[in-house]
């Protein structure tokens, strides 16, 4: 397909995402203005130190960056506006459903009322937009405070708790090598006894023992990034056997300095392996993407034909951790566009 006609399918092409962080998709301008609201004192003041602000010298300091502006957020009606900006961005991209990771890390705000907020934005989103989420509550591994292994156990319950209220999975993100999978594992057995899917964080700042531990104490059916599965081919085999779907940010991945070009990151080589993956954007405005124009990139790159790009979303559509019937809907959803 050419180039011009492919970029054309995928803008106007219904489209799913299934890892983004809220926090990590607010843009600027709205951190600004929750900092000056919550008297939040940021070291970057206006737009243009922001910029400066988002030059990550490493995965490190783009935790630290993250931690710092995710701590703008003080009461529900932020999380409510930053979740109807994020949907309102999601639909200009005609992504219509999204799985939106979620850290709950605050002290001055209940979960439930957490919840409340985003799901007021998601009946707004869903009513105005016809656009819709639900959630992965995720452990912060580098929690800034507190007991992590009191805390880790009550993000679990928590998540628990949301459950038929939005909630699809546990995740886990943060600083892959500060606390190994195997330390979280009493929160995950809280998600697993109760049925809720496990989607960890993990092959990103870590290599593949960090995948391995994931698979032995999650269980999952989808991994965060696992982009560093190839330098394991037997784990490559395990992922394929299994079908475990790896969630893949490119963009992220060269920002912070996981591959340092693009022509060197490791997606082309997942694909051709048979192992599930999808493109997202994990925390746009910081990499300065969006969905699309990853999606765009990656397609130009595997040379995708009309189909392969369909075909692409359909699988999407099927890792997403929906009800069978909500699954089924939006499968036909997507199928219906391409006829009409
Ligand atoms: N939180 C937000 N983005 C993240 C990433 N890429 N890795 C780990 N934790 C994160
Ligand atoms: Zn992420």
């Amino acid at each position: 397909m050419n180039k011009e006609n492919l970029k054309a399918k995928i803008q106007a092409m219904p489209k799913i995402e299934l890892h983004v962080h809220l926090k990590g998709a607010t843009r600027p301008e709205t951190i600004l203005k929750l900092a000056k609201k919550n008297n939040i004192s940021l070291p970057a003041k206006n737009l243009a130190e922001m910029k400066e602000w988002f030059k990550f010298k490493n995965f490190n300091h783009f935790l630290d960056v993250y931690m710092q502006t995710a701590m703008c957020f003080m009461e529900p009606e932020d999380i409510e506006l930053a979740a109807k900006e994020f949907l309102t961005e999601q639909a200009r991209q005609n992504i219509v459903y999204t799985e939106l990771t979620y850290t709950a890390n605050h002290l001055t705000m209940s979960f439930e009322d957490q919840l409340a907020a985003l799901n007021s934005a998601k009946s707004w989103g869903e009513s105005h937009l016809g656009v819709s989420m639900n959630y992965v509550i995720d452990i912060p591994r580098s929690m800034t405070f507190g007991d992590h292994q009191e805390r880790s156990q009550r993000f679990a319950k928590q998540a628990v708790s949301g459950m038929g209220k939005g909630v699809v999975a546990l995740g886990l993100a943060g600083d892959e090598n500060k606390y190994t999978v195997e330390f979280f594992s009493p929160a995950f057995d809280i998600a697993k006894e109760a049925g809720l899917p496990i989607v960890p964080h993990a092959g990103e700042a870590a290599g593949p023992q960090s995948m391995l531990d994931a698979i032995q104490y999650c269980d999952p059916p989808r991994i965060g990034h696992g982009v560093r599965c190839v330098e394991d081919k037997n784990l490559m085999a395990l992922l394929k056997e299994r079908q475990i779907h790896l969630e893949i940010s490119p963009t992220s991945n060269i920002c912070l300095g996981i591959f340092d070009t693009m022509d060197n990151h490791s997606f082309p080589e997942i694909s051709a392996a048979g192992i599930p993956f999808s493109i997202n954007s994990d925390d746009p405005p910081y990499f300065n993407t969006t969905l699309t124009d990853e999606l765009i990139m990656a397609a130009e790159r595997l040379d995708w034909s009309a189909e392969d790009t369909e075909q692409y979303m359909l699988n999407t559509a099927e890792a997403t951790l929906l009800p069978a019937t909500e699954k089924s809907a939006l499968i036909a959803k997507i199928k219906t566009s391409w006829t009409t």
